[in-house]
């Protein structure tokens, strides 16, 4: 793995590479703590962040490596005043690694392909695979296994959780459903769905998408959702994306259909009452703080597999 930019390109034995790899950090952090002495990670950030910015400064600190958060805003970049190729040149002769959230993946693409140094992807508009990568993690923990579950997303599933969650069901063989309404403003973009049937056909996963959240979530494994405001949707949005979705919430009801031992996933930040209501966030349950946790693991075994270390 020269970059981490989405989880279409990484094959399932790299997938669960970065798993194991993070397990034996988590369980061993001392074996890790020289491991990047002197080597500088640089971060931009276009769009806010607090647990991947929190979790990958707290990697290179807990490596003996440093982290510099850049916020593309008033960057040259960010100002319209230089290319994405040019950043990609300049950086990659003063750091040793480079991470980007920024909303376009065309532009993370660029960066990648002109840094003669690894660059992992944050977060674009096509997917958020350190997170996802996290929530595996999670999920093996919990469960002991990662393949041959029923997970279901509900909700809002035009975003980069959701690709990034599709494309890893395909590489690990489990049946991903899912439930969104039928309106296109909330259902994965076509690329993404003809990009996952492949990868599962490839590797055996099973993908399908339905208006039905009680189907949806009948026997369970795992009931996943995210924000239903993501980050770049306006505040003009919000009444009507609360009536579109409120049929999509994660709550009691939705869960007395899904296996008695369901555990509920988020990525976070959420709002209590919207996309899931406070009985099933805060209840026994929910995982989203240990998911939340597993951030920091699973960023310090990417970072240390694309350093080579
Ligand atoms: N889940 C996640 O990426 O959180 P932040 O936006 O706070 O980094």
């Amino acid at each position: 793995m020269k970059h981490l930019i989405s989880i279409a390109d990484m094959t399932p034995k790299e997938f669960r590479y970065l798993i194991d790899k993070a397990i034996e950090i988590k369980a061993r952090p001392k074996t890790y703590a020289q491991k990047l002495y002197e080597k500088t990670l640089l971060m931009m950030f276009e769009a806010p962040s607090l647990r991947t910015r929190v979790s990958f400064e707290v990697a290179m600190t807990q490596l003996h490596g440093h982290a510099i958060n850049y916020y593309m805003e008033h960057s040259p970049w960010g100002l319209g005043k230089e290319s994405m190729e040019d950043v990609a040149k300049t950086i990659s002769q003063y750091c040793d690694i480079a991470a980007a959230r920024i909303y376009s993946h065309q532009e993370l693409k660029k960066l990648s392909r002109e840094s003669s140094i690894p660059v992992i992807n944050m977060m674009t508009n096509n997917g958020h695979p350190s997170q996802i990568l996290g929530d595996f993690l999670t999920i093996k923990e919990k469960l002991n296994k990662l393949e041959n579950l029923k997970i279901v997303y509900l909700g809002d599933a035009k975003n980069n959780v959701t690709y990034s969650l599709m494309r890893a069901c395909a590489l690990t063989k489990n049946n991903f459903i899912i439930a969104c309404p039928a309106n296109k403003e909330y259902r994965p973009e076509k690329y993404v769905i003809d990009e996952t049937k492949k990868l599962s056909k490839k590797y055996k996963g099973e993908i399908s998408i339905t208006s039905n959240p009680l189907k949806a979530a009948k026997d369970a494994d795992i009931i996943y959702t995210d924000s239903w405001m993501s980050y770049r949707i306006p505040k003009s949005q919000k009444q009507k994306r609360l009536k579109d979705l409120k049929n999509f919430q994660v709550n009691k009801k939705l869960f007395s259909v899904a296996k008695k031992s369901a555990l509920f996933m988020h990525c976070l930040p959420a709002t209590r009452g919207n996309e899931v209501s406070k009985e099933i966030i805060d209840g026994k349950m929910s995982i989203v703080f240990p998911q939340a946790q597993n951030r920091l693991h699973i960023q310090k075994a990417i970072l240390l597999t694309l350093l080579g270390r």
